[in-house]
């Protein structure tokens, strides 16, 4: 029988809650005949780590990661540690160093899901936001000097190169090709950003020759908050800077119904490295040891595992399990306005699995 090689790394806070979920339901399904098993490694990287050790993780971490099949990650945020050092130390550490330059992130209104907006139906709500990963606003150069004087002085500099906007762009295109509306929109900002945004648009215009039967529109990034809000319907595939889509994809879990829902993976579409799959909320400290994190987050992250190991019937039924729970308002977290604690959503995902 087959089995999958999956690192899990549940990080601080309710990551610590929902990863073990999110293991307890891909074993749930494994377990029902789905053909295929997982051998699971934990990693106990984070801001515990850092406080033994000094740093996020070990300096050869992405060894022990690099021959795994995928990475069912947490969150990284511990609110005695800045926040620049457990992110930088941590996720970009692994989502950079294995080239995972596509970030995916779906949203959709679950079943039982009370979105926001008035005027929206779940079919008017069925997004793919895909987040340039590995460059733009995260490039991580830039420096300080003068450090503590009046003149103090400090960049960010945003760096795009035109290799990594072309592979992003084609990624964008393909997705929004594989899906049924055949639809892309490409956010930008080039009329303030007038160079690499510029060169943004370019490389969009020439890379969507390749795919004729794609339709596709620009839209500037702030008018794009406006429109995902006011024609929800008129959006399917977006594709983003890193920064931008990092805005734009919290705006999308909120219109959906809650941040405690988003999923994402981090992919290395050539599979040269390990993928990493992570719920997009935060660690949340405000809830943490409680059992009261949403863990569908985590639940739909593995969906997508699965879909990238190339499963697609166990992430179809998984998918279809998570959707029957969400459907019970009874099923439903703090975070959707119930009562059910972690473990209760947990169960009745497993259950569902069960039985079938
Ligand atoms: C996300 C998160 C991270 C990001 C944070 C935790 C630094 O907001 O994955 O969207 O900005 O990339
Ligand atoms: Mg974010």
């Amino acid at each position: 029988m087959k089995t999958y090689k999956i690192a899990c790394i549940p990080g601080d806070g309710i990551g610590k809650e929902v990863v073990p979920a999110g293991q307890e339901v891909l074993e749930a399904l494994a377990a029902s005949g789905a053909g295929f098993r997982f051998e699971f490694t934990s990693f106990g990287w984070g801001g515990d780590w850092y406080r033994a050790h000094g740093k996020m993780m070990p300096d050869d971490g992405l060894e022990a990661l690099r021959d795994q099949d995928a990475i069912l990650f947490g969150s990284a945020g511990d609110p005695h540690i800045p926040d620049h050092v457990t992110l930088w130390g941590l996720r970009l550490k692994i989502c950079q160093g294995f080239d995972q330059y596509a970030n995916v992130r779906p949203t959709r209104i679950l079943p039982g899901i009370d979105a926001p907006l008035k005027r929206c139906t779940p079919k008017d709500l069925d997004w793919v936001i895909v987040r340039e990963n590995s460059e733009g606003e995260y490039a991580g150069v830039g420096g300080r000097a003068h450090q503590g004087h009046p003149i103090e002085v400090a960049t960010d500099v945003s760096m795009m190169t035109r290799a990594g906007v072309e592979r992003i762009m084609r990624f964008a295109f393909k997705l929004a090709q594989s899906r049924p509306r055949k639809q892309l929109t490409v956010v930008t900002k080039s009329n303030a950003q007038r160079h690499a945004m510029v060169m943004w648009d370019e490389i969009a215009l020439a890379v969507s020759k390749e795919f004729p039967d794609v339709k596709w529109d620009k839209e500037l990034v702030d008018a794009c908050t406006a429109r995902m809000v006011n024609r929800p319907a008129s959006l399917d595939t977006l594709v983003a800077t890193n920064l931008h889509a990092d805005i734009l994809s919290d705006l999308a879990a909120a219109l959906a119904g809650s941040l405690g829902i988003a999923p994402t993976g981090n992919i290395d579409p050539e599979r040269r490295y390990p993928s990493m799959f992570e719920p997009i909320h935060g660690s949340a400290f405000d809830i943490m040891g409680k059992g009261l994190a949403n863990p569908v987050g985590t639940f739909w992250s593995c969906v997508m595992l699965l879909e990238h190991l190339g499963e697609k019937e166990a992430a179809a039924r998984l998918m279809q399990a998570i959707e029957e729970v969400t459907a019970d308002p009874k099923l439903h977290t703090g975070d959707l306005g119930g009562k059910a604690k972690t473990a209760d959503v947990t169960a009745a995902v497993v259950s569902r699995l069960k039985n079938r």
